[in-house]
């Protein structure tokens, strides 16, 4: 009936077909209705237990709710935009089920603006949950794979220049690092989303003597908010949100990114599962990487939603103001697109097949242990800004005449400087590795370590 509806209140004439359209938020706040039945039955089954609607009445609102929940579940219930919102459906809905005398008492004591705010809270708190189990997952792959690559020596790279050997394990290990960090920093934002806004009501709070303690108790909240005027207006919970969710995609993309340079014929260092890749429309020859490249082009619209949400509120005065409204579809995306990046990288890094040979004889090329000749000149008492200036003679030396360090004959060694015969020595490239035992160095060692302290954290 969309410009039609039969106005209540002091309208005299209908809603613009236009605005009603505009207006409404139902095409994807729907994503909200659990959330929105959830927090209605702990309200009302407060107002009944405080004397403020009957307890029957309350009980049977709180049966109309599970009915409509049902309902919506198996499709059955139909959403209309003149509905404008979710919360407006389950509402009439509802009191075609208990009839308008009964059905009309569930929004005592409450108003849109605390309820909206209360179901995408429930919402995000959900999300957190599901997406820190989801990285715990990966996680999980991640320390697998480190475990199986601890003898794998690999060359790593600052500048994508070669830098220095490593053990692969040690790459692994550094995208753990990095997931875990992501853990906890939702974690961390979890805390601040799990505060009930129930109970401000449109903003200046209630006239019910309502109790907002048992509320927060049967949904979980680990708070309650101290100011209604905050309650109703604060999104920063949804900032917050959707910054966690740009930064564990930005580590998702960096680690894409790196899945495509080294699995490109060029590098050959890698090999992208076959089921994540996909050929040309064109080119018979080619497997792209998509997976991985889709994962690196969702993160910019991640960050868009941040942006959005950022926007969103800088401008925006005390309290509830319909701006709000857009808060929602950037924190629908973000969880659900970094849902489906973080599951289809666990399976690229699950089934990444590794050409060991190559990462072996790559790591021993391009003068990768040049600092360790430059350590070893360190330690025969050079200042170190000296040993650099020797070793890079060297490496020029070596690289004008193809030679590997180990080449260059004795009289051109000590012509560089006296010491240097001594401090030229074959390193393969994982006993310059294991010369890095140091705290949070590649040595196996410290890998061993890290890798069962990690294996323990995760099978608490
Ligand atoms: N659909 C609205 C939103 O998402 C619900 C709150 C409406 N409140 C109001 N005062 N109009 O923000």
């Amino acid at each position: 009936m969309s410009g039609n509806k039969k106005r209540v209140n002091r309208f005299k004439r209908n809603i613009d077909p236009l605005l009603e359209k505009f207006n409404a938020s139902i095409s994807f706040d729907r994503k909200l209705y659990k959330h929105d039945i959830k927090g209605s039955k702990a309200h009302v089954r407060m107002l009944g237990d405080c004397g403020i609607v009957k307890k029957k009445e309350s009980k049977a609102i709180i049966s109309a709710l599970e009915k409509v929940e049902a309902e919506i579940n198996t499709g059955k219930l139909k959403l209309n935009v003149s509905d404008e919102d979710i919360h407006m459906a389950i509402e009439k809905r509802l009191s075609e089920i208990t009839g308008p005398t009964v059905g009309g008492k569930m929004h005592t004591a409450r108003s849109r603006n605390d309820q909206v705010a209360t179901a995408l809270r429930l919402y995000v708190r959900d999300k957190i949950d599901e997406i820190n189990n989801l990285i715990l997952n990966f996680q999980k792959v991640i320390v697998r794979r480190a475990r199986e690559n601890v003898d794998t020596a690999a060359p790593a790279y600052t500048h994508m220049q070669p830098a220095q050997p490593i053990r692969l394990a040690h790459w692994f290990l550094a995208w753990f690092e990095m997931f875990e960090r992501d853990i906890s920093r939702f974690k961390d934002a979890r805390k601040r989303v799990n505060v009930l806004p129930l109970g401000s009501a449109a903003m200046a709070g209630t006239n019910f003597s309502i109790n907002r303690k048992q509320v927060a108790k049967e949904l979980g909240f680990d708070s309650i908010s101290e100011n209604s005027m905050d309650a109703v207006s604060d999104r920063d919970f949804a900032v917050e949100f959707t910054f966690c969710v740009s930064m564990t995609a930005t580590h998702l993309s960096r680690l894409a990114e790196e899945l495509v340079i080294f699995s490109s014929s060029e590098f050959g260092h890698m090999r992208l599962p076959e089921p994540l890749t996909t050929g040309s429309s064109i080119m018979p020859q080619k497997k792209n990487p998509d997976g991985a490249e889709l994962i690196r082009g969702k993160t910019g619209r991640l960050y868009g939603g941040l942006v959005s949400l950022l926007t969103m509120l800088k401008g925006l005065p005390l309290t509830y103001n319909k701006d709000l409204q857009e808060d929602k579809e950037p924190v629908f995306d973000a969880s659900e697109q970094i849902t489906l990046m973080i599951r289809i990288m666990t399976k690229m890094i699950d089934e990444l097949s590794l050409n060991v040979e190559l990462l072996s004889a790559s790591s021993e090329k391009g003068f990768m242990t040049a600092v360790d000749i430059a350590d070893s000149l360190v330690m025969m008492g050079l200042p170190f800004r000296e040993a650099h200036g020797v070793v890079s003679k060297l490496v020029k030396h070596c690289s004008e005449n193809s030679l590997q360090f180990t080449g260059a004959d004795e009289t051109t060694l000590s012509g560089i400087h006296p010491s240097l015969p001594q401090a030229v020595r074959y390193f393969t490239a994982l006993d310059s590795a294991d010369g890095k035992d140091v705290y949070g160095g590649t040595a196996r060692k410290r890998i061993i370590t890290r890798i069962k302290a990690i294996e323990r954290k995760l099978n608490k």
